[in-house]
């Protein structure tokens, strides 16, 4: 199976890695060279990783190499599934997916690793909303065992059972759900990581006692603020801003120092700084 893979970035990286553990030939495509150096590093750290705990039986220079690295869409023609994995904004996604459904052959399906919007919308930029999908991995993909499956309006049962089969091959346990904004997951885990800001914000308690008690006192493998960092400021904020828009209740609306943040470049791990450093 060809398995495309578009974005080089922490998610796309982590799709990109488990599927060429599976076996599957990889293309990965980013916007400029340096972005896809970047995720082969991070790669290729996590295959030693893993191959040194014993929990990679391959040689990691040869999963390594089943994975192609280019900057040219045009590499996507004759994949069997692409997975996106850009930036969380849909203008982008449906500009990428209109370009992305004439290079893609007819058969091939397309998906979105897309954290909250609307996959039914962007089955639509596609042109083939019954090849359309979400398929939704966690973050780090090579650790967590979830694959969260969204069909669209349109989603057809071979297109959701390929894809459901895709997953199980890669060693994840596929859960399905319907299309509503932020689907199941992040519906029910944003507001808590939004709530946590919203306590730094009010003064409620310092960032680190914040996590110590959701990790103590929950036995959360990390806390809120923690996980808000890693997943990406700048994520966590279009993820609240789809719910607040998609779901209508102001119990969504992003705390406002997640938003300060997000303007001041303070994104989490990726940019150095969040609640923070690193
Ligand atoms: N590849 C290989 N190894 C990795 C790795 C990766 N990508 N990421 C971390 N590791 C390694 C670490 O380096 C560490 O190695 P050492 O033991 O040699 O130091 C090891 O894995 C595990 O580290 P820990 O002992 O600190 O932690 P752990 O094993 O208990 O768990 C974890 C690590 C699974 C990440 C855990 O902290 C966890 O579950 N965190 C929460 C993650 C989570 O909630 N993810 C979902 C985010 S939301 C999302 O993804 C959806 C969205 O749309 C935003
Ligand atoms: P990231 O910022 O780490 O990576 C995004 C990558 O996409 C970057 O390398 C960027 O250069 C590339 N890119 C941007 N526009 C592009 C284009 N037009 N063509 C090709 N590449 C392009 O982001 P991420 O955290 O990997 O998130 C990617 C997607 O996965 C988002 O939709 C996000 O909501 C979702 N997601 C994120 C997490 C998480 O914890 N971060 C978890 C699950 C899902």
């Amino acid at each position: 199976m060809k398995f495309g893979v578009i974005g080089a970035g922490q998610m796309g990286g982590g799709i990109a890695q488990v599927a060429a553990q599976s076996g599957f030939d990889v293309t990965v495509q980013d916007v400029q060279q340096e972005y896809l150096d970047r995720g082969r590093t991070v790669i290729e750290k996590s295959l030693t990783k893993l191959h040194e705990k014993g929990r990679l039986d391959a040689a990691p220079a040869e999963v390594l190499g089943r994975i192609q690295f280019t900057t040219h869409m045009q590499d996507f023609a004759d994949c069997d599934l692409v997975v996106e994995a850009i930036v969380e904004n849909q203008a982008v996604k449906n500009a990428l997916f209109e370009q992305l459904g004439g290079i893609v052959k007819p058969e091939g399906i397309l998906a979105s690793n897309t954290s909250s919007i609307p996959i039914t919308a962007l089955a639509s930029a596609s042109g083939r909303p019954e090849r359309f999908i979400g398929m939704h991995f966690m973050n780090p993909v090579p650790l967590m065992a979830l694959v969260e499956v969204i069909r669209g309006h349109a989603t057809s049962d071979e297109t959701a059972q390929f894809v459901t089969q895709t997953a199980e091959k890669m060693g994840k346990t596929p859960l399905t759900c319907n299309d509503f904004p932020g689907f199941v997951s992040n519906r029910i885990l944003m507001p808590m990581l939004n709530e946590a800001i919203q306590c730094v914000m009010e003064g409620v308690a310092e960032p680190e006692a914040i996590d110590g008690i959701m990790k103590l006192g929950m036995n959360h493998p990390m806390g809120p603020l923690t996980l808000a960092d890693f997943i990406g400021l700048d994520t966590c904020l279009s993820i609240m801003e789809v719910l607040h828009t998609g779901l209508g209740d102001d119990k969504y609306r992003p705390s406002p120092l997640l938003r300060k943040m997000v303007q001041a470049g303070l994104l989490g791990r990726k940019s150095g700084e969040g609640f923070y450093k690193y």
